[in-house]
C-alpha cells in the first residue's frame, strides 16, 4: 500500500451518480467523497490540492487517495451547484460578484505553489498547426481555467468552492477572469446563452466580476485583447482534445462546440469595445 492508497470506511454507502459536468464519465459520490476516474492532468491536480489543503484554503476538496478502482477520491463539498436546468439565481449580481472573490481568493492561496518536478505543467500535446500562438504574457498563477456553474459550490448564496480542478495548469489572471466571465456574464452570443443570462447587461457583469476580484488596471486593459486570441486557440484546441481524448471532448464537437467558439469570436468583435469601456470607467 503506498501512502496514496484510499482506506474505505468500514460501513459500505451506495454510489450515486454526480451529473452536471460535460466531460467526465463516471463521477460519483460514496458517503462523504467523490470518485473521478484519474485524468490525465491527474499528477498536476493533486499536487495542488494537497498544496491548498496546507495552505488552509477552504474553497476545494481534498485530495484523499486512489480507491481500490483506481478512482480518486475527493472530499464531497456540500453546497448547490447549479445543475440543469439553471436556477434563476444564475444571473444574480450578488452571486456573481462571489464568483469573483472566490477566484481571488483560489488565487492568494495557491500563489505559492510549486509544481513538483517530474509533473507536467501544460497539456503535451503539440500546437495543433494553424492556430494563433499563445499571447506573450508570462504565466502567473497555476489557474483553475474552468470556472463553469457546474464546477462551483455555493453556500449561503455565495460562491464557496471550486470542484474539478482536471484543466488546471500555470496561465495569467486575465485568462482566469476572462474565463470566469465566458460562463458567468456570459460572453458569448446570446443564441448560445443559457435564457437566464439572453437579455442580462454583459458589459455590467464583467464590471462587478472583475472588481470583485480586484483586477488590476492593465489587466483590464489587455482583456478584450486576450479575449480574443483566446478564443481564436479555444477552436484549434477544443478540435484537437476532441480528436486526441475523445470521449466528452468528442461529444461536445459534435455538439457543435466548434460553431459555438466562432459566434463567441464574431459577437466579440461587436462588443469588445463595450467590455473594455465597462471596464476601464472609473
Ligand atoms: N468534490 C465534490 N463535491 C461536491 N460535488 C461534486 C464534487 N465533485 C463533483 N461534484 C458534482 O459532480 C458534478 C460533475 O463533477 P466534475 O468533477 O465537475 O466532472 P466533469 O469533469 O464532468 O465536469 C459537478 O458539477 C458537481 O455537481
Ligand atoms: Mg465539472
Amino acid at each position: 500500500m503506498n501512502s496514496f492508497t484510499y482506506v474505505e470506511s468500514s460501513e459500505s454507502d451506495p454510489e450515486i451518480p454526480l451529473v452536471g459536468g460535460d466531460v467526465t464519465e463516471g463521477v460519483v459520490r460514496v458517503g462523504d467523497t467523490v470518485r473521478r476516474p484519474v485524468g490525465p492532468n491527474a499528477p498536476l491536480v493533486h499536487a495542488l490540492l494537497g498544496y491548498l489543503e496546507e495552505a488552509g484554503f477552504p474553497g476545494a476538496p481534498r485530495f484523499l487517495g486512489i480507491d481500490a478502482a483506481g478512482r480518486e477520491v475527493l472530499t464531497f463539498v456540500p453546497g448547490e451547484v447549479a445543475g440543469r436546468p439553471r436556477p434563476a439565481w444564475l444571473a444574480d449580481e450578488e452571486r456573481l460578484a462571489s464568483v469573483g472573490r472566490l477566484v481571488r481568493g483560489y488565487h492568494a492561496a495557491v500563489a505559492g505553489f510549486v509544481i513538483p518536478e517530474g509533473v507536467r505543467p501544460s497539456r503535451g500535446l503539440s500546437e495543433p498547426p494553424g492556430m494563433p500562438p499563445a499571447p506573450r504574457y508570462p504565466a502567473e498563477v497555476v489557474g483553475h481555467r474552468d470556472y463553469t456553474p457546474d464546477n462551483i459550490v455555493f453556500r449561503d448564496g455565495k460562491a464557496a468552492a471550486l470542484i474539478d480542478f482536471d484543466l488546471a495548469r500555470p496561465t495569467t489572471r486575465v485568462d482566469e477572469v476572462s474565463n470566469a466571465m465566458m460562463y458567468w456574464a456570459p460572453l458569448c452570443d446570446p443564441v448560445d446563452a443559457d435564457p437566464l443570462l439572453r437579455e442580462v447587461d454583459v458589459p455590467r457583469r464583467c464590471r462587478i466580476l472583475a472588481d470583485a476580484y480586484g483586477m488590476s488596471d492593465v489587466d483590464r486593459s489587455r482583456l478584450v485583447e486576450m479575449l480574443t486570441l483566446g478564443t481564436r486557440r479555444a477552436w484549434f484546441l477544443m478540435k484537437q482534445r476532441a480528436e486526441e481524448q475523445g470521449g466528452g471532448w468528442a461529444r461536445m464537437w459534435e455538439e457543435g462546440i466548434g460553431d459555438e467558439i466562432k459566434r463567441r469570436e464574431a459577437w466579440l468583435d461587436r462588443h469588445g469595445a463595450a467590455i473594455d469601456a465597462a471596464l476601464s470607467t472609473p
